[in-house]
């Protein structure tokens, strides 16, 4: 069966839309967002047209603020520190990658915590792990909508998460661990994978490579969730898990595209609410 990510983002869109309606008629607020985008990679540029469009859709105010490679990071700084004290911004993301002369743990760690819309300053992680209230990062949190929206059962399953970044594989661990799960992280030097993998009820595959987990690499009727957006040698788009063979095995498959990569879209749209709610509503 397919997870259809799509529909299941589109629901909560929708449930999102009338929330933000409902609380602009009342106070006549709104939230906003500031999307950063350096420089012109294809990837990093459908994203942010993809969230921007998620944003309108909610009823997000938005925009995308665009510049070259060129920039200092010293310049990004002091956008940052701009976008920072502007109370009229209630979201600040900056897409990443960045260019390789800007240092990105130093551009994360100046979004203000309360403005960090990601879930990536160290403050948000350092919650995250020590189970206190905070903004939990939109893939991650999406992939558990994903399993909760779908009937899935977490608690005592045997979960393996293949790939180990801050972005997807720490935090997806930590939240399938706080749902009960026995949690393994798999990743470049993991030895025997195939049997790591073997052993999962639940498999999360985030390491960025085209088709990488193939069908023998899956337990009959396991649940695969597939984080990969990549490119394979014909330039078709494609995830890293060999879809096709896979879905013939697994119980339920996140397709890609239309599996994960709507819901960490939909999820910006919830942390960002989020955001506002604390600071102008709820304050
Ligand atoms: N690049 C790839 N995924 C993400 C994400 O979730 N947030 C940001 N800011 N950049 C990304």
């Amino acid at each position: 069966m397919i997870i259809n990510g799509k529909e299941i983002s589109k629901a909560i869109k929708e449930e999102l839309a009338v929330k933000v309606a409902t609380i602009k008629e009342q106070t006549g607020l709104s939230p906003r967002l500031v999307v950063v985008l350096v420089g012109n990679d294809p990837g990093s540029v459908s994203y942010v047209t993809g969230k921007a469009k998620a944003a309108t859709e909610v009823g997000i105010r938005n925009e995308t603020l665009r510049y070259p490679e060129s920039i200092t990071e010293e310049e990004l700084l002091a956008l940052i520190a701009k976008l920072n004290a502007d109370d009229d911004v209630d979201g600040v993301l900056v897409q990443l990658p960045l260019p390789k002369h800007i240092d990105e743990q130093k551009v994360i760690d100046a979004i203000s915590v309360d403005k960090d819309v990601d879930g990536f300053h160290p403050g948000n992680v350092a919650k995250l792990w020590l189970k206190q209230p905070c903004t939990v990062p939109c893939t991650p949190n999406g992939i558990i909508k994903l399993l909760k929206t779908t009937g899935v059962e977490i608690a005592g399953k045997e979960a393996v998460v293949i790939g180990r970044s801050n972005i997807v594989g720490l935090p997806v661990a930590k939240l399938l661990l706080d749902n009960n799960a026995t949690v393994t992280i798999a990743h470049s030097r993991t030895k025997n994978l195939a049997e790591v993998t073997r052993r999962a009820d639940i498999l999360v595959v985030a390491i960025g490579r085209p088709r990488f987990v193939t069908a023998d690499m899956v337990k009959p009727g396991a649940v695969v969730i597939d984080v990969g957006v990549n490119r394979d040698e014909n330039g078709k788009l494609c995830g890293d898990v060999d879809y096709d063979a896979t879905a013939e095995v697994a119980s339920y498959i996140t397709p890609v595209p239309g599996g994960v990569g709507p819901m960490t879209i939909t999820e910006l749209m919830v942390n960002t609410v989020e955001c506002f709610m604390r600071k102008k509503i709820e304050k």
